[in-house]
């Protein structure tokens, strides 16, 4: 059986497969008719136990633009509130037939225990679980560094070998650093990581990157540099730091912007805190692919859905999604 729960669950070939097939599914998305029958009678449920708008509605789009059913769960309004289980609430969504689940989840670990307890038969897709992974959005990182940084037509089938890229900010409490610094690593890339002394994850020392709490002497070796949302709502009051002595030190601004090299993109998975990490004439410049990185992330949710539910074999081509 097969389950996307972390970026380390991805060989570099099975991480390139997802690439290039999203390449084809963008293709599709260009098309005056975005949809694909290849999902017609499968069901897919979003399972969301923690907000979200980029990932939650990226996942709908795919598994319609693929012809899926799509029920879209929010732990809010159901009977969670009332104190159900993540069990019972399985068992649920089994008895209706879902043949994926998407789910995002407060506790790290939620999705793997939902992959590996029996409670249902479908596939199970990581959207971000507490401060541990969210293995989509680095492949729709990726996704975006690849079309940026190698290229969007000789892309295909090359990984991002020899790429520098620095990721910035509240690296303690995030998954996308985790999941990207993972799957970075897998597709041949050089991570630094950069953050105050007290956003460092302890153990970092055995993650397969670079740490760095001098932001300006990074920036003119990167190729990408990705800020971090500072996340307030997982922190202790009292450790909050203040925007304006963040924002001196990790915030990215115009005039740190200069020092990246001329060809180096800024990425941000989002939300944004706009004057914190990022101010607003860098979030709002052409060199700040944020938009961009949502665009992609639906051709990364119908490449995975494809290949967990439709793909029976591993080589998609571009002909072979016509087809169908
Ligand atoms: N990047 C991301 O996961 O955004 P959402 O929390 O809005 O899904």
């Amino acid at each position: 059986k097969h389950h996307l729960v972390s970026a380390a669950d991805l060989t570099r070939d099975d991480a390139v497969l997802v690439l290039d097939t999203a390449e084809e599914m963008a293709r599709v998305a260009d098309r005056p008719i975005k949809k694909l029958p290849t999902l017609r009678g499968r069901t897919v449920v979003n399972l969301f136990f923690e907000d979200s708008t980029r990932t939650r509605i990226s996942f709908e789009a795919a598994a319609k633009r693929l012809s899926a059913d799509v029920i879209n769960f929010s732990a809010k309004g159901s009977s969670v509130s009332k104190g159900e289980s993540l069990k019972d609430t399985a068992l649920t969504l089994e008895a209706m037939g879902a043949d994926a689940v998407v789910i995002r989840h407060p506790a790290s670990g939620a999705p793997y225990r939902l992959a590996n307890s029996g409670w249902i038969d479908g596939a199970v897709v990581n959207a971000g679980d507490g401060t541990h992974e969210h293995p989509t959005q680095a492949l729709l990182d990726a996704f975006t560094m690849r079309r940026r940084l190698v290229g969007r037509d000789t892309g295909l089938g090359q990984d991002l070998a020899g790429r520098r890229i620095t990721i910035v900010g509240d690296v303690l409490h995030s998954r996308v650093a985790r999941s990207n610094v993972l799957l970075l690593h897998t597709l041949g890339a050089e991570v630094t990581l950069v953050a105050p002394p007290t956003l460092v994850p302890v153990g970092v020392e055995s993650w397969p990157c670079e740490v760095s709490y001098d932001l300006d002497r990074v920036l003119p070796k990167s190729d990408g540099v990705m800020m971090l949302r500072v996340q307030r709502e997982r922190m202790n009051a009292a450790f909050f730091p203040t925007e304006r002595e963040y924002s001196r030190r990790y915030g990215l601004n115009g005039e740190r912007m200069a020092r990246m090299p001329e060809h180096a993109i800024v990425m941000h998975p989002g939300p944004m805190n706009r004057g914190m990490e990022i101010t607003a004439d860098v979030a709002d410049s052409d060199r700040c692919t944020a938009v961009e990185q949502v665009a992609n992330g639906v051709s990364i949710r119908m490449a995975v859905l494809y290949l967990l539910l439709g793909g029976a074999e591993p080589a998609v081509t571009h002909s072979r999604i016509e087809e169908t």
